[in-house]
């Protein structure tokens, strides 16, 4: 199979510089790479400094690029603003902001304590808006702006199990289209991408652990788990010249799993 960002040319992104939550790992992660593969300035930020040191040695070593990578929590807007800042700093602006930062487990509702609950919102919602409210200065006075809010298809249905992501996700979705309207005079675009169930990442293994993983695939009309590098790709195309008159939409990414409907598991 092609590589899905091999379609794209050297040099797609250069001159742009984003700041990227959850960048250490998994999807962002992917989608960062991405980034500094197509010429863009790239700011990691999660709660691990080690596990970011050494995406960000990675990363240099496969695009040559310096990632500036600072230890933050989502949850705490005062270290927000210190990450746009420094990334500022560092590359001169900042233009695009990924929020891919989330937290998520499988648990019945009558489980979740209060703060199980208010804790996933906080990470995933909360802390999206803070690190959104936080760019907001960077991404107008830079032009060009945009945010891509990485969302889910949980809230599509009744997702057992999920209460707390799925309402998470939905205000996300909401604050996309939200932020789309009232920040478009400023020049800024905001967009989500929502990813279905992706191989070989910490979401998969948490909501699809074992045996799992094969019903998941069979809910999945192309028939197989969606890569990384095919959720990166759409955020290319998203900070692309190409999409420069999308904006407020949700681009979903799972190979027709939410359309079919069907449920990834029954408890
Ligand atoms: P992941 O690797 O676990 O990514 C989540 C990232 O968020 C981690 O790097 C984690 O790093 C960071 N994080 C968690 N809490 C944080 C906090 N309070 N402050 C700052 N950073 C925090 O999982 P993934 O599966 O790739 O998921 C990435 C995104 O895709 C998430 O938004 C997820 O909801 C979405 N998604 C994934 C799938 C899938 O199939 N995997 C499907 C739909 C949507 P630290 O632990 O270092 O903080
Ligand atoms: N089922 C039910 N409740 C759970 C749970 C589970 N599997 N895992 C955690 N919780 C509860 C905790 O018991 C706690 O509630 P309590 O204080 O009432 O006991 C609450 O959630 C917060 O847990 P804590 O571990 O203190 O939070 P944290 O901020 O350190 O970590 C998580 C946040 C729980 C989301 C953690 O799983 C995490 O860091 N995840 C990041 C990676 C990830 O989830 N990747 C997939 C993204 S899709």
């Amino acid at each position: 199979m092609t590589n899905p960002l091999d379609v794209f040319r050297d040099g797609a992104l250069a001159g742009h510089v984003a700041v990227v939550t959850g960048g250490g790992t998994g999807i962002c992660k992917g989608i960062a790479a991405a980034f500094a593969r197509f010429g863009c300035e790239v700011c990691i930020t999660s709660r691990k400094q080690d596990v970011l040191d050494a995406t960000a040695a990675e990363l240099k070593a496969a695009t040559g690029r310096d990632v500036l990578a600072i230890a933050a929590d989502v949850r705490d807007p005062d270290a927000m603003v210190g990450v746009v800042e420094a990334a500022k700093a560092r590359f001169g602006k900042v233009d695009t902001l990924v929020n891919g930062a989330a937290g998520n487990f499988l648990a019945p509702a009558i489980g979740l304590s209060p703060n199980a609950f208010r804790t996933v919102i906080d990470i995933d919602l909360v802390g999206s808006f803070h690190a959104a409210r936080a760019a907001f200065p960077a991404l107008r006075d830079a032009g060009d702006g945009l945010i891509i809010n990485i969302t889910a298809t949980l809230h599509y249905h009744g997702t057992p199990l999920q209460l707390h992501a799925s309402a998470a996700k939905a205000g996300v979705d909401a604050m996309t289209r939200n932020l789309a309207v009232e920040w478009a005079g400023a020049g800024v675009r905001v967009v989500s991408i929502a990813p279905g169930p992706i191989a070989e990442t910490e979401g998969m293994k948490r909501l699809a652990p074992g045996d799992a993983a094969k019903q998941a695939r069979k809910a999945v009309p192309l028939g197989r788990f969606g890569s990384i590098d095919e959720i990166a790709a759409s955020a290319v195309y998203m900070r692309s010249a190409a999409a420069a008159y999308i904006t407020g939409t949700v681009l979903v990414v799972d190979g027709g799993n939410a359309t079919l409907g069907a449920m990834m598991m029954m408890p």
